[in-house]
């Protein structure tokens, strides 16, 4: 089931500056040409290493997409607004980054006839109907954020049908991991935040929902393998399997930092979705991808990075190609 590793490959990620897309950089890097289009307004420059071009311009300007896509082979699709907020607030303006400019890296693929990797998202499901959500679930999303990206993934599909392109849509499911940080980041690193500076951590609503944490490190991997797979024109969940209430994750967070913050309750958060979990089988058996990383390893690897403390198989480190 291994798929061969991405090498010698001339590949492009679009906002490789961010939280997930730096990792991937820092994973292509040693073995293929990588270039990055990002226009820094959430990525930061600081997380490229050396070996790359970097066009500072925007995912949705047609004439620096043409430069950044010119001869590629792959490109890995992560510019987004992410804010799921920021797109309830404004819902045109993300959609011109998430839809359009989606659409047009398809487009500009079918120019230069390169593989596209599409960073999809678990929103696409909205409140799931089953326990864990399998990709053949219905999709009802919540938010224009899920919307847009439901119909990004379905596009990449449609373009490896009607155009024989070869995509793959990831759906992403909670990541988290070293360089997430900002008002919109994740329940994991507000929590790290509020504990390392004894503050309250603060839970939104009773903190039974759920949610399936999947490390940045993790998250990689399974570009690594879309890069590659044969199993194109399909969307794979990426997630652990697991499921782990936001009480849990407090305690466990509070533990993990030996802090002395309190864990305070406040309003639930509204069209908050009460549990969410992957149905990991299709990615195991036709993407030939599981998840490494546990939650408490995961979070501990974060303390002990902050902390300076070297960290024997730090998840951020553990990344490996597939088939070496
Ligand atoms: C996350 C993603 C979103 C994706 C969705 C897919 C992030 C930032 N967002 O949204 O892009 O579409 O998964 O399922 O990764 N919470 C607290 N206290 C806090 C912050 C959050 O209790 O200080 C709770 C929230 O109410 C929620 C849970 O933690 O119940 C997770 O919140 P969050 O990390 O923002 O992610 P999602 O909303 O699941």
């Amino acid at each position: 089931m291994d798929s061969p590793a991405i090498r010698d490959s001339t590949v492009l990620v679009t906002g490789g500056a961010g939280f997930i897309g730096s990792h991937l950089v820092d994973a292509l890097v040693p073995h293929n040409e990588v270039r990055v289009l990002d226009n820094f307004t959430t990525g930061d420059p600081a997380h490229l290493p050396d070996d790359v071009t970097v066009i500072e311009g925007d995912v949705g300007d047609p004439i620096a997409l043409q430069e950044a896509a010119r001869g590629v082979d792959v490109i890995f699709h992560h510019a987004a607004v992410v804010s799921v907020t920021q797109s309830v607030d404004r819902p045109r303006q993300s959609n011109r980054t998430n839809l359009e400019a989606g659409l047009l890296v398809l487009e500009q693929a079918r120019q230069e006839d390169a593989r596209v990797v599409v960073a999809s998202s678990a929103a696409v499901y909205g409140h799931p109907e089953e326990l864990p959500v399998s990709e053949t679930a219905s999709t009802n999303p919540t938010s224009p954020y899920g919307v847009q990206k439901l119909a990004l993934d379905e596009y990449a599909r449609l373009y490896a049908e009607l155009y024989d392109l070869p995509t793959v849509a990831l759906r992403y499911f909670n990541v988290y991991g070293p360089r997430q940080r900002g008002p919109y980041s994740g329940v994991i690193s507000t929590f790290l935040e509020q504990a390392r500076a004894d503050e309250p951590i603060t839970i939104e609503g009773d903190g039974q929902q759920s949610r399936d944490f999947v490390h940045v490190s993790d998250v990689v991997r399974a570009n690594l393998r879309a890069a590659t797979t044969d199993a194109v024109g399909e969307a794979y969940n990426v997630g652990t399997g697991e499921r782990t209430t936001i009480r849990d994750l407090a305690e466990t967070v509070r533990d993990a930092t030996e802090s002395s913050s309190s864990i305070a309750h406040r309003e639930p958060r509204p069209g908050d979705i009460r549990h969410s979990g992957a149905d990991t089988a299709k990615t195991a058996r036709e993407l030939g991808f599981e998840a490494r990383v546990g939650l408490e390893s995961g979070i501990r690897s974060l303390v002990e990075r902050d902390a300076g403390v070297p960290t024997r198989g730090d998840p951020e480190t553990a990344v490996e190609l597939p088939g070496e």
